[in-house]
């Protein structure tokens, strides 16, 4: 059976590639040998990302090109589908790593819910329906969906964004369902906190502070880096993960793992 985690010759479509989770995922699936297209609404970004990549990835590595692309806009993808199996002859890996925070808890207008959903959620689908027949023909097709650790938990102030990635979660066990015939194997990351654009806005760049906020909830005392959370995706689309579908893959240092009693002894406290 084969157990490679080389993705050489293989074509990757990876959507909202643009910030700093998606380059640490365009990263790993190109050092794996993938040529990956960066599919992105932010043209300034995605062009950056794939300018940058081009001078720093390694030898052996596969190509790295951007398309601008709005994953709400159906003809897009079809035009996104289409110019990578122009340029590459197929597509093997989908990564639906596009997102929206866009979310005001409670007070969130319907036309918010609605955007948030078609970006988060229902885009994950047009793209996969646009990308169905590259991806049957292909012997190595798999879909990576972004899931995260607020689909299960809920967290202060948000409604939409935990709603859509809770749902990203049973959609994936969907689509792996009815695309196993076609050979297609469907997985979710989770992350858990991540290094990020977000992260990076609202921290001011201090990576150190963002990992003692972020410590008593992780196990591993720090938010996660990017390319750690590309391994684990890239390791997912590759050979030696061929018997993993329709699974959701904690990428969160332990988020998932400790419960309310975080990682201190609490039983003691009884006998203060
Ligand atoms: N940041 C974290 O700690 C964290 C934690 C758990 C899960 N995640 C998930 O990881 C993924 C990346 O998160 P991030 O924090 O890097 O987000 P981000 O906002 O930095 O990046 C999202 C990307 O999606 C693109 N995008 C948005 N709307 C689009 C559209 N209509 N068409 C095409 N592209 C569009 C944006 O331009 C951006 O480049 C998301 O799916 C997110 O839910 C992030």
């Amino acid at each position: 059976m084969p157990v490679s985690t080389d993705l050489t010759g293989r074509t990757a479509v990876v959507t909202g590639g643009a910030t700093l989770i998606g380059r640490g995922v365009v990263a790993a699936l190109a050092e794996a040998g993938a040529n990956v297209v960066v599919a992105d609404i932010d043209e300034t970004g995605g062009q950056a990302v794939a300018d940058d990549l081009a001078a720093a990835l390694p030898t052996g590595s596969g190509a790295v090109t951007f398309t601008r692309t709005d994953v709400t806009d159906d003809a897009a993808l079809t035009a996104l589908v289409e110019g990578t199996v122009a340029a590459h002859g197929g597509i093997d890996i989908v990564v639906n790593l596009a997102a929206t925070y866009l979310d005001e808890g409670f007070a969130t207008p319907r036309a918010d819910w609605l955007t948030a959903l078609d970006v988060n959620l229902v885009s994950m689908v047009a793209l996969v329906q646009a990308a169905h027949g590259a991806l049957k023909d292909s012997e190595h097709a798999a879909i990576v969906n972004f899931t995260s650790i607020s689909s299960s938990v809920a967290q202060t102030g948000r409604w939409v964004y935990p709603a859509s990635k809770a749902a990203i979660a049973q959609l994936t066990r969907s689509m792996a369902m009815d695309l196993a015939a076609d050979g297609i194997r469907v997985n979710s990351v989770s992350p858990g906190w991540t290094w990020s654009a977000i992260m990076d806005g609202l921290s001011g760049g201090d990576r150190a502070k963002t990992d003692r906020v972020a410590a008593p909830f992780h196990l591993t005392g720090r938010v996660g880096d990017p390319r750690e959370i590309g391994a684990v995706v890239a390791f997912l689309v590759s050979d030696a993960a061929s018997v993993v579908t329709g699974a959701d893959w904690a990428a969160d240092g332990g988020y998932s793992a400790m419960g309310p009693e975080q990682a201190v002894p609490a039983i003691p406290l009884l006998a203060e």
